[in-house]
């Protein structure tokens, strides 16, 4: 699939779109050590109790990794929404609710909080009970649970599994009949084991990617840097008018993406010599200004 969304929607602005073209690629990619990963979990599967799932609240839809329940089938799904400081919390309460409509276990926390942890093993604990009182009604013994840990690159998984294993590893077990010797982290009275390998969202349509890249989920280099960057200021545009105001000297967007370029260039100070706006840099800072948390507050998912 090419993305060649900028240049579709505004045709006005052929020197923007232009600009960077040579990095432009496709994303029609699907990692192939993706299904790798895929099988390495079922084969992990048997050994699982819940699956404790991470997503960005500022793009809770784009930033799932698609098809897991039907790897780890029945068992409950914890998921957790990472990024609260900088999502948009009108927009989160929404697809807290939506996911908890689904019978996910929700909770949302800013991963840089210290509080977050305690808050994580708190709803492994909720969960742990139900799995337990299910257990005892059939007249077996309450066990300490384990998890699974998934999460596509840039959700929080390391900023969460180092801050769990700081306090307590619980030790490295070989398993047998798996080639990787398992490192079980304790999470409370329960476990939690890291994915094998990377998860990816599936890529369903261009939205998704340019959500993905505008948080830094995908390299910006997987895609047209000025395509992201539009992407980003329609946001924006559409859900967040003060934000492009007070950043980027602009009311709204016009259909010039030049004219818009040559505000925000000269607001950020991006001159070429000559006084020519450098349309590249004005795109990576846009880009940038998201993933040094200067822009946040955003949700791009919409419920
Ligand atoms: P991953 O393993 O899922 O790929 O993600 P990782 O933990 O590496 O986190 C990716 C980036 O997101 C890190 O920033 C991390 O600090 C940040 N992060 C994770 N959770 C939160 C959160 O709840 N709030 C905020 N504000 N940031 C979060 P980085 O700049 O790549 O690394 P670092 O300089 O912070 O170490």
């Amino acid at each position: 699939m090419q993305l060649n969304i900028a240049k579709q929607k505004f045709k006005g602005s052929e020197k923007v779109m232009e600009n960077n073209r040579q990095n432009s690629t496709n994303i029609n990619w699907y990692p192939g050590h993706m299904e790798k990963t895929k099988r390495e979990i079922r084969k992990i599967s048997p050994l699982i109790d819940f699956v404790l799932e991470l997503v960005d609240a500022r793009i809770p839809l784009s930033s799932k990794v698609v098809g897991i329940d039907d790897i780890i089938k029945n068992k409950p799904h914890i998921l957790v929404m990472t990024k609260k400081d900088l999502c948009d919390l009108k927009e989160t309460e929404k697809w807290m609710e939506y996911y908890a409509k689904k019978d996910y276990n929700v909770c949302l926390v800013d991963l840089k909080n210290a509080s977050s942890t305690k808050k994580i093993i708190e709803l492994i604990e909720e969960v742990s009970k139900k799995i337990n009182e299910k257990r005892k009604e059939k007249g077996m013994k309450p066990k300490s649970l384990k998890g699974l840990v998934i999460g596509i690159p840039n959700v929080g998984k390391s900023t969460l599994i180092n801050k769990l294993a700081n306090k307590n590893v619980a030790g490295v077990g070989n398993t047998p009949g798996f080639t990787k010797s398992l490192t079980w982290i304790k999470a409370g009275n329960n476990l939690l084991l890291d994915s094998p390998g990377i998860l990816w969202p599936k890529f369903e349509n261009e939205e998704v990617a340019l959500n993905l890249a505008s948080m830094s989920a995908i390299r910006v280099e997987v895609l047209n840097v000025d395509d992201i960057a539009i992407h980003i200021l329609n946001k924006l545009d559409a859900h967040y008018k003060d934000k492009l105001e007070t950043r980027y000297g602009l009311k709204e967007l016009t259909d010039d993406y030049e004219y818009n370029y040559e505000i925000i260039g000269k607001r950020i100070g991006t001159l070429e010599k000559g006084g020519k706006i450098d349309y590249s840099r004005v795109s990576l800072f846009i880009i940038n200004d998201i993933k040094s948390e200067k822009v946040k507050g955003i949700t791009f998912d919409r419920c």
